[in-house]
């Protein structure tokens, strides 16, 4: 396995790989990777001949508050990861290979973007949008994967792809979680002990959710005010949303009478996560 931190080099890799008449999947990464990343390189390694994964935290999808800086960074531990999952190639640019001086053009979305963490971060799918096509063009892959605990960016990469004509197979692999049922995150590390135990209150909303759904509740109001109510009897957490959307338009609903997601973000002390279930999971 090669890292390498030019454009220039990726497209010399890949266009050999291409030349031997190779498919390539790419996941693309913020790096500090855990077994959810793992899982999305197991899947292109196994539907792929080369998989690529870019390692770049990308400063345009954080606001000004956010945690740019202090988003945990471990190349050492990414590259042994990744290798050891089937990755052929890390890209790990510095932000001044992927945007120059002069950087003035931007990929942005309306509509799916307005609601859950496209309201509560509001530069945040521009920034995604715009690197993600920028390592579409770079990589110019077959398939690329996403994690469905990100389950709005999955959608609005979905939609992209669609809008603009790019021909790269999207697959959205399923959230990995901690065995107590805490769902992967890099942002994870930020958490202290008593931290960490009070995010189990994401977890289990979503089971609590999801099994009402599962016992055939309709009514999405009655869905929410149990889970914000069990989140909220938490006293570290604090609730930036749970809400249920028209999985297709991200748009919110009342009855649970179309294929929906419910999601939630949470805050633990100051650090932001987000769980989900699909409501199609739940009742098939
Ligand atoms: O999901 C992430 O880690 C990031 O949003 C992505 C897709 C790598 C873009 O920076």
């Amino acid at each position: 396995m090669k890292i390498v931190t030019t454009i220039d080099e990726v497209r010399a890799q890949v266009k050999e790989w291409r030349a031997q008449g190779l498919s390539v999947g790419l996941v693309p990464t913020m790096g500090y990777l855990h077994e959810g990343h793992a899982s999305l390189i197991d899947a292109s390694h196994s539907g792929n001949d080369r998989t690529v994964v870019s390692d770049f935290v990308n400063p345009m999808q954080f606001g000004p508050s956010e945690d740019l800086e202090s988003y945990p960074r471990d190349i050492e531990h990414d590259a042994a990861l990744a290798e050891a999952h089937g990755c052929d190639l890390i890209f790990h640019p510095e932000p001044s290979e992927m945007y120059n001086k002069g950087f003035s053009s931007f990929v942005d979305m309306t509509v799916l973007t307005q609601e859950l963490c496209g309201l509560s971060r509001p530069v945040h799918f521009r920034g995604v949008c715009t690197v993600v096509s920028k390592l579409f063009n770079i990589v110019k892959p077959d398939r690329a994967y996403f994690g469905k605990k990100d389950a709005q960016q999955l959608a609005v990469i979905k939609h992209m792809v669609d809008d603009l004509n790019i021909d790269i197979e999207i697959v959205g692999c399923p959230i990995i979680r901690e065995s107590d049922g805490l769902a992967k995150s890099s942002r994870n590390t930020y958490l202290n002990a008593d931290e960490r135990k009070a995010a189990l209150v994401l977890s289990q909303a979503i089971r609590l959710g999801s099994d009402m759904v599962k016992n055939g509740e309709k009514n999405c109001s009655a869905v929410i005010e149990a889970m914000k109510k069990h989140i909220n009897d938490e006293p570290l957490a604090r609730i930036d949303y749970v809400k249920i959307v028209d999985f297709a338009t991200m748009q919110q609903i009342t009855m649970l009478d179309r294929p929906a997601l419910c999601a939630i973000a949470v805050f633990i002390g100051k650090t932001r996560l987000i769980d989900n279930f699909f409501t199609e999971d739940v009742i098939g």
